[in-house]
């Protein structure tokens, strides 16, 4: 495939590029009345808005060219039908199985993966149910009333947010919590707050040899030990995570969700307590599956599976809307638009709902360690464009009050994605429809900005003299021209929030095909741990470090003299 710069149609977007620099979105809506109608695409219960875009029919038909000389649509049939796109890992892309609803056979190498994704669908169901009803009990005989899911990157960011996210559907009686830094500090802040005879473990590792996952879930082992094995009672907990390794107290006090049999095992936990996953759920898109367990827990088996079936809808109109109607592609397409052609390096995610506060923090590992690659498939460098922006956000309004000013007058364009939904889940007076008029109201002033003369005219309303508006005017003015799409749901729920996540996943998925990367390895996070291990093993004793550079040594040995 030929690379995004070499297609037919770039060279024609670069100079439809410049042919709208001065055309701007007042006068696009000024003159076409239609533009929401033109713009707007809607998927059972959320809207999507795109026509605060700078972009007209003519472009439109021009990034879907894009995508059809790119062969966005043969790469989707390709995932969908369990081809092995992972290339440099040599896996199939299935995240999809996971929600496949409609039971249609997915094969992988032959075999119809789909009984094993239901019996695991299965096995959640009868664990959630035992949790949430008491049967499941602790060592002691007392119910669990604390889950904690341990994990980190893909094995704690989905289905935290998730968990998160869907508070409102939480069960009666049972609390969940997550813990994934391997700074000790997360693990003993979340472990004041519980009882070792009513707290669930979920370790989740798809390797189940991720350091950080690792050291913590030793820890949790050692602190239910020493806290429930009465020979080994007066031991100190955190610090002796080493001293046992197996114990009937770890079986009933830990679960685990993993590929990886043999490494969960030798953990102590009980083989009928370890959910399983697959090689070709990729760690970023797997809340779908086992790895959603802890959030299952949260919610309950039948909230989980209507955030699967949200997923599910999205994944049908995904593989059957033509491009120029696909909100994944449409979303891709001006992602693409904006980074290769007007030189924009970050994308906002907004959601305009606390509940979604850890929505940007997934996608920043969904998109950027998916599409933060500098090399194609087929191993050649890329110079020529650039490939994955910077994902940020935080929930609205909170945004407003401290980075959004860059998005309105800096000298960057940050195309921002705006997210809400229509019914409050806590309509407490006026506070939602605040909310929505704040969210309402970004999108216009970021697409319309302030004109001098409307800046002017308002300094004067003020009764300033003509001195002091000359001072001020200009930093006043708001250009306008900063492109936003729009989400708007009926109501944040579990199946709203399975279409948002797929949709988002999807556009992952279609800008590496327009990039011509793999989306499904992360090569990028091995240097980094690699080194960790090797300066690990010279933190021991005090001798001096030289092996390294002098910045590295010099602050290792800071650290050696003040520990
Ligand atoms: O560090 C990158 C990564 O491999 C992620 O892709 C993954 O989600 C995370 O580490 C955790 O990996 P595991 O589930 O194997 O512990």
């Amino acid at each position: 495939m030929a690379a995004l710069n070499e297609l037919n149609v770039y060279a024609e977007l670069l100079q439809h590029r410049q042919d709208m620099e001065d055309v701007s979105l007042r006068s696009l809506f000024e003159n076409d009345p239609q533009r929401f109608d033109r713009f707007h695409q809607e998927l059972d219960g959320l809207v999507f808005d795109y026509s605060k875009n700078l972009i007209q029919s003519s472009t439109m038909a021009l990034l879907v060219r894009l995508a059809e000389e790119a062969g966005v649509p043969a790469a989707i049939q390709r995932m969908m039908e369990g081809e092995r796109i992972n290339e440099t890992e040599d896996r199939a892309v299935l995240h999809v199985a996971l929600r496949n609803l409609s039971e249609r056979p997915i094969q992988v190498d032959g075999e119809d993966v789909m009984p094993k994704v239901n019996a695991v669908l299965s096995q959640m169901r009868i664990l959630t149910d035992a949790v949430a009803s008491g049967e499941w009990k602790g060592y002691t005989g007392e119910r669990i009333t604390d889950v904690v899911n341990i994990g980190i990157g893909g094995s704690d960011l989905g289905p935290l947010m998730v968990a998160e996210a869907l508070r409102p559907y939480w069960r009666e009686g049972l609390n969940v919590h997550f813990v994934s830094n391997i700074d000790g500090t997360h693990l003993a802040e979340t472990l004041k707050k519980l009882r070792p005879e009513t707290t669930l473990f979920v370790i989740v590792s798809k390797t189940f040899t991720t350091q950080e996952t690792m050291t913590n879930a030793r820890s949790a082992r050692a602190w239910i030990i020493d806290a429930l094995d009465s020979e080994s009672h007066s031991a100190a907990s955190l610090r002796s995570s080493r001293l046992k390794v197996t114990s009937p107290t770890v079986e009933r006090h830990f679960v685990a969700v993993s590929t990886n049999v043999e490494g969960v095992r030798a953990f102590g936990i009980h083989p009928d307590n370890m959910l399983r996953f697959w090689d070709w759920v990729g760690g970023r898109y797997s809340t779908w599956s086992a790895v959603g367990l802890t959030a299952a827990c949260a919610i309950g088996m039948d909230n989980f599976e209507d955030f699967l079936a949200g997923a599910h809808a999205v994944d049908r109109h995904f593989t059957s809307a033509p491009p120029a109607e696909n909100v994944p592609v449409l979303m891709a397409l001006l992602g693409v638009w904006y980074s290769n052609f007007w030189d924009a390096h970050a994308h906002a995610v907004l959601p305009y709902d606390q509940y979604l506060h850890r929505f940007a923090a997934h996608l920043q590992q969904l998109d950027m360690e998916s599409n933060g690659k500098g090399v194609r498939i087929g191993g050649e460098r890329i110079h020529d464009y650039e490939t994955g922006p910077i994902i940020f956000g935080e929930p609205g309004t909170n945004g407003q009050h401290a980075f959004y000013q860059l998005i309105h007058q800096g000298t960057r364009m940050v195309p921002a994605d705006f997210i809400a939904a229509a019914e409050s889940q806590n309509p407490i007076g006026e506070h939602h429809e605040i909310l929505l008029a704040n969210f309402f109201a970004q999108t216009a002033a970021l697409a319309f900005g302030k004109t001098e003369d409307e800046a002017r005219a308002e300094l004067q309303d003020a009764g300033m003299d003509a001195e002091k508006i000359e001072s001020l005017v200009n930093h006043k003015i708001f250009t306008g021209n900063r492109p936003t799409n729009s989400f708007l749901m009926r109501k944040l729920t579990p199946r709203t929030l399975g279409m948002l996540l797929a949709l988002y996943e999807h556009k992952v998925f279609v800008q590496g095909v327009l990039w011509g990367v793999n989306s499904f390895d992360q090569w990028g996070v091995e240097l980094g741990k690699q080194l960790a291990k090797a300066i690990r093993h010279e933190l021991a004793g005090d001798e001096v470090v030289e092996s390294h550079d002098a910045s590295t040594n010099g602050l290792i040995y800071r650290y050696k003299r003040w520990r």
